[in-house]
């Protein structure tokens, strides 16, 4: 029995990939997709994991944080968002990109229990996407105005910003805690 739980999904793998480094460096730590989590009594530390996608968890993980909203103010909560856009930035007026990536979670979480924090980088992969995220691509790039077709989502290149080393930094305090 530990006291420690990581929570998280994914939607293309990348999430996985870092929860199971997690798993794997961490040791005693129970790991389970948000949808599995019937309970979080027995834990003291939650670690909590989502992809961003247009600046948003995985419902899943909205649905977790808002199902044990209250137990989890009696936590110590660690949290990762997975995403493809590392470097802060403003776009309409807005900061997007690099920690404020982080607020996807933050924003639905009690800040003052939050003790750890990181965005990781993830994969792109725009030829596995399914028709309703190829949609959103495309929608996404000609906002920005560099229109683009479906058709061409398969010519462009895999971004993989997976980065082991930046993990195990993350691997690392999180053990200290
Ligand atoms: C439809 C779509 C929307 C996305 N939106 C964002 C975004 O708002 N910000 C960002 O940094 N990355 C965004 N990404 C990149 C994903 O967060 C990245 O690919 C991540 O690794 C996916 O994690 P997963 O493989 O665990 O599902 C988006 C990707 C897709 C396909």
């Amino acid at each position: 029995m530990t006291n420690n739980l990581l929570v998280y999904d994914t939607k293309y793998g990348s999430t996985e990939i870092i929860a199971r480094w997690i798993s794997e460096e961490v040791g005693n730590i129970d790991v389970k997709k948000a949808s599995e989590v019937t309970s979080i009594k027995d834990y003291s530390l939650i670690v909590i994991g989502s992809p961003d996608y247009d600046d948003k968890p995985l419902v899943s993980i909205s649905e977790f944080m808002k199902k044990f909203n209250k137990e989890l103010k009696e936590k110590k909560i660690a949290i990762f968002v997975v995403c493809n856009d590392l470097e802060e930035g403003e776009y309409k007026g807005k900061q997007i990109g690099g920690k404020f990536n982080l607020e996807i979670l933050r924003r639905e979480l009690p800040k003052e229990n939050i003790i750890l924090e990181d965005v990781l980088g993830g994969v792109f992969n725009p030829k596995i996407l399914d028709e309703n995220d190829q949609e959103r691509i495309v929608s996404f790039f000609n906002e920005i105005g560099k229109p683009i077709k479906k058709e061409d989502l398969v010519f462009m290149p895999i971004m993989n910003k997976l980065d082991r080393a930046k993990c195990k930094e993350f691997i690392n305090k999180l053990k200290a805690v």
